[in-house]
């Protein structure tokens, strides 16, 4: 529904678009028809100031570091919610009640086994292959496994896709890290609540029983919570631009995953615990703080900066807190990397350059320090953030479906190359 209308003036031209606002938020001009209108296309590489839908399902304020989910907000969601919670706020639209929340988990728990053949998928790749690589892979084969729930047209198959998604990512992250290490698979256990579950499949191996840590689930789970969905982050918009096209969701989630790996965006966790390994040491801050500084050193500092936080990621206080839990229950007293981290983070908030260019921690800058002290290798951590960004994909993938208005994705473009130019045969060249 159009609130009001901006006027846009092009040489001679008049030209009313409609203008309109929602709950929360900037207003949009709606410039659907401004190609018919005028034979004119915006230009906004990067989507700076460009909304690709509408929708409900994630909100962020990142001048005051809101992050809302179906208006929840996050900070109450990681205190007193679980994952499972939070997943099903996200696919339904409204906090579960007990009764709900107990079939959910249900559910969820006899959807966590992935079909056997799977396991020797794996067998395929080098064992030094990257997770993230094998993660690209076998979420993409899904769709070869599970043909009864690749109708997107059918609500019954998304929700059973959406269902299967939530619950075989752990097994498959799992999986992924066990082959990596080059250890036996552990397959799920139906007692285990799903951060357990997850860790256990991890970290069990077949000699000895292993007794999740329930404060190590806690915070496992928590991390979950705090990476389970972003608005129309690059690769939540790429699970949209895959979806639009009728892409089965197994396939739309595997591109997500190969976009979250990039270091600007899920990549950046282990590229931030990478970053503070070279620090090695408070002393040489100053050495890469100048070097981020440095318009012709392409470094820069990983887990600082957001595109739409321009004020503290609301997810990096918590995940702070979370560090520190987790750091205490293992008995790590001093990690030269939480040292490294801590005061990175001091100087940077007190330095001109990022105080102007609003350059935070963000969600990834923390998260490496906990990941790693859970046992964690760094090229398992954005498998660990794909695996929590799973419900917040799906969860975008089945509104965009539902959307009325939806249609394939296909931006345009400013074209500056050639002109229309004739053949040259080869002896004129
Ligand atoms: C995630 O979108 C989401 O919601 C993503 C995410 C999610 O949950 O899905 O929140 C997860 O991806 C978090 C971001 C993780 N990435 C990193 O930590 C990598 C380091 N950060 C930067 O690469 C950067 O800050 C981005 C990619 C996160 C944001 O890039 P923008 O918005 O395009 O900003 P920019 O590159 O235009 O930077 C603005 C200015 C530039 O200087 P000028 O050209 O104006 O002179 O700030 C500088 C940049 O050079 N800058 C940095 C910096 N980040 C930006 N300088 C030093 N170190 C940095 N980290």
């Amino acid at each position: 529904m159009a609130d009001s209308t901006a006027k846009l003036t092009m040489g001679a031209q008049d030209v009313d678009l409609s203008v309109r606002s929602g709950t929360l938020g900037p207003d949009v001009v709606d410039i659907g028809a401004l190609y018919k209108k005028t034979g004119t296309f915006t230009y906004d590489p990067g989507f700076t100031s460009t909304a690709s839908c509408e929708s409900k399902i994630t909100f962020i304020d990142g001048d005051e570091g809101v992050l809302l989910h179906r208006g929840y907000p996050i900070d109450q969601l990681a205190e007193q919610g679980d994952f499972l919670e939070v997943c099903y706020l996200l696919l339904y639209g409204e906090l579960p009640t007990a009764t709900q929340k107990q079939d959910f988990d249900y559910r969820v728990t006899r959807h966590t086994m992935v079909h056997e053949q799977m396991s020797r998928f794996f067998t395929g790749f080098r064992r030094d292959a990257h997770p993230m690589a094998v993660m690209c892979g076998c979420v993409g084969a899904l769709s070869a496994f599970y043909h009864d729930s690749t109708d997107i047209t059918d609500p019954h198959q998304r929700m059973v896709a959406s269902m299967r998604m939530v619950a075989k990512m752990p097994t498959l992250a799992a999986m992924a890290y066990k082959y990596h290490i080059g250890q036996p698979f552990v397959y799920p256990k139906n007692d285990l609540d799903y951060a357990s579950n997850f860790l256990h499949m991890c970290f069990a191996v077949p000699c000895e029983e292993y007794e999740p840590n329930p404060v190590l689930s806690r915070a496992m789970d928590r991390i979950f919570i705090l990476h389970a969905d972003h608005e129309q982050n690059a690769s939540t918009s790429t699970v949209r631009l895959a979806g639009s096209s009728g892409a089965n969701p197994f396939a739309c989630i595997a591109a997500g995953i190969a976009c979250l790996w990039g270091p600007a965006h899920g990549g950046a966790n282990e590229a931030a615990l990478n970053m503070l390994s070279e620090i090695g040491s408070v002393e040489r801050i100053p050495e890469f703080v100048a070097r981020a500084k440095d318009k012709d050193d392409p470094f820069r500092l990983m887990g600082f900066g957001h595109r739409v936080y321009k004020n503290y990621d609301p997810r990096a206080k918590i995940m702070q807190k979370t560090t520190h839990e987790v750091l205490g229950e293992l008995g790590i007293k001093d990690d030269p990397l939480l040292d490294v981290a801590m005061e990175l983070e001091r100087i940077a908030l007190t330095d001109d350059y990022f105080i102007e260019k609003k350059l935070y921690p963000n969600i990834d800058f923390y998260s490496g320090i906990t990941l790693k002290a859970l046992g964690f290798p760094t090229t398992m951590f954005t498998v660990l953030f794909a695996l929590a960004r799973t419900v917040g994909w799906i969860a975008q993938w089945s509104e965009m479906i539902e959307d009325p208005n939806q249609k394939i994705g296909r931006p345009r473009q400013l074209y500056t190359g050639s002109p229309q130019r004739d053949y040259v045969p080869m002896d004129k060249r």
